[in-house]
């Protein structure tokens, strides 16, 4: 017999990711700089990560930059490290206000110095908030992590099991997400969260990330709702 209730989504996914796409697409539009669209994904993603934590949800993962994206030009780059010192900045003291802890995921050795320093005062500094953690994927890549962690598995010289495992990514005890966003029209994961994503419900939308309002999250809420979540059950 079908355990329908039990094995469906429930009503709120506790972790969500968001691939941030179209942000570039947004500005071009708009005759603006590729600078100005990911200064209102930034602003967007503020707005979005606290309508989420409002709901309930307890984890709102975002991709900010891939490894990939570290190839961009420079110009795009540098506008890119500003944003984060930027809200580094601004953002802890509000964060440690709200309850709200911050936690940055990917290879900080790829970023600029002082940007490593402001994210490890951002953590301590929002350490043990209760309302939800915010964490942002910077110089991020699931195969990395994937990587990663199984040289770390490898230096300890034992078979680890899938639990052990997850406890040597990035996101080591952070619940896998339960719904995976992902703005901008394309339809593909790209080395987001691999390993973690494994049983993760998708939902891919058109609308462009600075576009993306908290009513678009709520839909997005509701149509979580509505899936069957039977992680290869029957
Ligand atoms: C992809 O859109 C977006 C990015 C590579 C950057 C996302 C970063 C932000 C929203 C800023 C976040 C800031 C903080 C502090 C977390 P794209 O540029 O590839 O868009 P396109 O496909 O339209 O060109």
């Amino acid at each position: 017999m079908k355990k329908g209730k039990e094995e469906s989504a429930g009503s709120l996914p506790a972790h969500i990711a968001i691939i941030m796409d179209g942000n570039g697409r947004w500005a071009k539009k708009r005759l603006l700089p590729r600078g100005a669209g990911h200064r209102a994904g930034m602003n967007r993603m503020i707005a979005l990560a606290e309508h989420a934590f409002t709901r309930g949800v307890k984890y709102v993962t975002a991709f900010a930059l891939s490894t990939e994206n570290l190839s961009r030009p420079k110009e795009e780059l540098d506008g890119l490290f500003s944003l984060f010192r930027e809200y580094f900045e601004k953002s802890a003291n509000t964060m440690r206000e709200k309850g709200v802890s911050l936690k940055v995921i990917g290879d900080l050795s790829l970023l600029p110095e002082d940007i490593r320093t402001l994210v490890s005062e951002g953590e301590a500094h929002t350490a043990g908030g209760t309302v939800g953690t915010l964490i942002l994927a910077i110089g991020y890549g699931g195969r990395q992590d994937i990587l990663s962690a199984v040289n770390e598995a490898v230096r300890r010289g034992k078979e680890v099991t899938q639990e052990e495992f997850s406890a040597l990514l990035s996101t080591g005890g952070i619940p896998d997400p339960d719904l995976l966003i992902r703005t901008g029209r394309e339809l593909r994961i790209s080395n987001f969260l691999l390993w973690q994503s494994a049983y993760t419900e998708l939902y891919f939308t058109e609308t462009l990330f600075p576009d993306f309002s908290e009513k678009e999250l709520d839909r997005a809420l509701a149509a979580y709702a509505k899936r069957e979540r039977r992680f290869g059950k029957v």
